[in-house]
């Protein structure tokens, strides 16, 4: 049996599963291996870096790779979108913030839109865009999101929308999906693919150092939380409703919850962040993880993780075998 559908038919891939666009982390190699070993890769083009777009469209040594975006950041250059059209991905993908202002231009180019939703009403908006992909996301995820809803929920109610009023947008589950039982899980619950970003972090491909990745091994799910400290210390605008999870540290443990008090302090604990993060000090500096992290036991090649992936989840899925006639 093998997990071949109309999402892997349309991107022309082997296996439905798709790297999560993560800014900096997802550059061309992680992309690109991605892509190598039957998934989709995407390149992260996060808050909007027109020489580092430029320099990983040129450094990617597979095909097909799509390109990702915060939206409500795109707002402030939109003029990288034409950049990135002129790469030609394999997609685009959208998330946070309303996707109709460069949903058209995208679509006219003929480039597939994925459209990543933390809500019901966020779907129904993406459906009436014209997104060609819905990528659900659960607040387990790592990262931002909306924080409000869990995969499980999530994505069964999303499906179920597309089945009744857009049964030609495909869906990924986002957040949690770190192996092969959780991808059972996700195209079981009605997806077509998963969005899979924590478990490609932990890979020697992606961008991140391995004192941080180190660092994370030892976490459970439950050493991470949603916050909005280190948007404020990086400067990060995010409108409000969004929060970001990452892993809980000394850090947070003193300034969660004390945002007010923090924007007071803000010149010297950005000082402390940075040199926190030169000097690799996790209790300080951020790393940026989902729940599933807890599951998470080694750095693995990304091709491992997904023939792992892929492996167990066709077992998990196969039809049992026809019981044997005893007369
Ligand atoms: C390190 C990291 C960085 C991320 N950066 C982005 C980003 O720049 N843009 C984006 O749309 N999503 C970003 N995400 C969220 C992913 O799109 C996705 O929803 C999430 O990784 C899925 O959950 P998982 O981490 O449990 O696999 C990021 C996630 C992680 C872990």
């Amino acid at each position: 049996m093998s997990l071949r559908n109309r999402l892997t038919d349309t991107f022309g891939i082997t296996h439905p599963i798709v790297a999560a666009p993560m800014d900096y982390v997802s550059d061309a190699r992680l992309a690109s291996a991605v892509t190598q070993a039957g998934g989709l890769g995407l390149v992260g083009g996060g808050y909007g870096d027109e020489a580092w777009l430029a320099h990983q469209f040129a450094a990617l040594t597979a095909a097909p790779v799509g390109c990702g975006f915060i939206t409500w950041s795109l707002g402030h250059q939109p003029h990288l979108l034409d950049h990135v059209i002129s790469h030609r991905p394999a997609a685009i993908f959208l998330s946070f913030g309303d996707p109709a202002p460069y949903a058209r231009t995208i679509r006219e180019a003929g480039i597939p839109l994925i459209c990543q939703v933390h809500d019901i009403t966020q779907a129904r908006r993406a459906i009436e865009v014209g997104a060609d992909v819905i990528a659900a996301q659960g607040g387990e995820a790592g990262g931002h999101g909306g924080g409000l809803r869990s995969t499980f929920t999530l994505v069964p109610e999303i499906a179920d929308l597309l089945h009744a009023t857009a049964p030609d947008v495909m869906l990924l589950a986002a957040g949690g999906i770190t192996d092969g039982r959780t991808l059972a899980a996700a195209l079981a619950l009605g997806a077509d693919g998963a969005l899979v970003g924590t478990r490609f972090w932990a890979s020697p491909e992606a961008a991140v150092s391995r004192a941080a990745q180190n660092h994370a091994l030892a976490a459970s799910g439950d050493d991470t939380i949603r916050q909005q400290v280190y948007d404020l210390i990086r400067e990060k605008s995010w409108p409000p409703h969004y929060t970001g999870r990452v892993l809980n540290n000394d850090f947070l443990r003193r300034w969660h919850g004390h945002e007010i008090h923090l924007t007071h302090h803000l010149p010297h604990t950005r000082a402390q962040f940075n040199t926190a993060l030169a000097a690799e000090d996790y209790q300080v500096a951020n790393i940026i993880v989902g729940e599933g992290i807890g599951r998470i036991t080694s750095i693995a090649p990304v091709a491992t993780i997904i023939t792992e992936m892929v492996t167990r989840a066709t077992q998990i899925l196969a039809p049992p075998e026809p019981r044997q006639y005893r007369p």
